[in-house]
């Protein structure tokens, strides 16, 4: 097992889904299930903090069956539902209806985030029925209050500080890229270049700014999702409270993918230069960028491949393919396992206030994946659980992978099957 920096040889008891026991020797009373985890390793189970479940109105996308069966398969143990569904977790009512069409079909644990309004009843609301986080579209893409409007922004901000509330922020400037866009769509354009032209990285630097700037004086805990520009990190870093995200698209893929994939790689914010790419990746091995996230966002392939780059939906998935591009890079000495599971697992957990989850100690949830490290696999979408067959990493030969994920003591997946019951649960802020 993985413990500190170091590899360390253990047995890992596990009882009533939590971790009774970690010791040299092997336990004295014979446990029911054994596994010879002698050329695995033992770490945290996966925590993934950026989501897209759907199911209800969008089950053509992807079910909370399908969504979770993919997150055990790929090694994450817990992941966040984003709000922006039909309908949206808006509310307490809609959260609670979430949670009630979730139970009992899980196979990894599921949070809530939802979305951030400007009532601070309904803040409180949603943070009692146990909402994680607040999101805040600041592209547009849920408009829950005119977020544009700098005086509706701080008044849902103060609402989120008063119900010590953290807000994730999609930080992209959404007015500048309608004007782009609507211009573009006027003049008959449509191109993936032309899609790229409208989400400059500058829209997300001045998108981080601006609501880094408005947060200041409010006491309150910014995490900005899926950044994708150097700057960005710097000012995140800078600000010195916020912390922020990285998909694993913006850290290894670079925009050469549209000439392969087209408007099937189009995800928001996009898949950048290469030079963006290299610099998000060096401040991402350094610890810069707190978190490593999937934004799974699933899409049928008919939604994603358009002639109009402004028809193809947005959204990649990722929850398949995050571990095993990301362990390729762990073989390649490019960052360390511990980096990779601190990103992953350790500050997931700190950051979005889990508690029990994020590391292998006695008490803490029997959340665990069983790495093989040295396991070949190539990415093919086609056999992904999740119901979005397509991949910025497609055909991609990869190092790693997880052997086993145990879900609170039972193992959900074994070698990229489905082996186990749907033994998640849901996840509730607590304090
Ligand atoms: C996401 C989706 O499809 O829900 N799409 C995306 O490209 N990232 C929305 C989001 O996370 O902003
Ligand atoms: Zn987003």
């Amino acid at each position: 097992m993985l413990r500190d920096d170091e590899l360390t040889t253990a047995n890992i008891l596990i009882e009533d889904s939590s971790i009774q026991k970690i010791s040299k020797l092997p336990p004295s009373n014979r446990p029911d299930t054994k596994i010879d985890a002698s050329r695995l390793i033992a770490i945290p189970g996966l925590i993934d903090v950026h989501v897209h479940l759907r199911d209800m109105e969008l089950a053509h996308k992807e079910t909370f069956e399908t969504g979770t069966q993919a997150a055990a398969a790929g090694g994450f143990t817990t992941v966040l539902d984003m709000p922006n569904t039909k309908p949206p977790t808006i509310n307490r009512d809609r959260l609670a209806e979430k949670i009630s069409k979730a139970k009992g079909r899980i196979y990894s644990n599921v949070g809530f985030q939802a979305a951030l309004v400007e009532d601070p009843a309904e803040l409180r609301a949603m943070s009692k029925e146990g909402a994680i986080a607040f999101k805040l579209y600041l592209n547009k893409a849920l408009e829950t209050f005119d977020a544009a409007d700098d005086n509706s922004l701080r008044k849902a901000l103060d609402a989120a500080r008063d119900a010590r509330a953290m807000v994730t922020v999609h930080a992209e400037d959404g007015v500048a890229i309608h004007a782009i866009q609507e211009k573009s769509r006027a003049e008959g354009r449509g191109s993936v270049r032309d899609f790229l032209e409208a989400h400059k990285p500058e829209f997300e630097v001045s998108a981080v700014r601006r609501i880094l700037e408005l947060s200041k004086n409010h006491a309150l805990r910014v995490h900005i999702c899926h950044i994708s520009t150097p700057e960005g990190v710097r000012l995140v870093r800078k600000n010195g409270i916020a912390t922020c995200e990285a998909t694993a698209h913006h850290l290894l893929a670079n925009d050469r993918i549209f000439l392969k994939q087209g408007t099937r790689a189009i995800c928001v914010p996009p898949i950048r230069r290469e030079a963006y790419r290299r610099k998000l990746w060096s401040m991402f091995a350094k610890g810069w960028v707190d978190i490593l996230a999937s934004d799974h966002a699933p899409h049928t392939l008919e939604e994603k491949t358009k002639t109009n780059a402004w028809e193809a939906a947005p959204g990649l998935p990722g929850l398949e393919t995050t571990l095993p591009v990301m362990h390729t890079q762990v073989a390649r000495n490019a960052i360390s396992l511990r980096r990779l599971v601190d990103a992953t697992a350790t500050l997931p957990a700190k950051i979005f206030g889990l508690h029990r989850k994020g590391r292998l100690a006695v008490g803490f949830d029997a959340d665990i994946v069983l790495l093989d490290p040295k396991a070949k696999i190539k990415i093919e979408p086609s056999n992904f659980f999740s119901m979005a067959k397509y991949s910025p990493f497609a055909g991609m030969r990869c190092v790693g992978r997880a052997a086993y994920t145990i879900v609170n003591g039972s193992i959900v997946a074994e070698g990229g099957r489905i082996i186990g019951p749907a033994a998640g649960s849901i996840v509730r802020r607590t304090d």
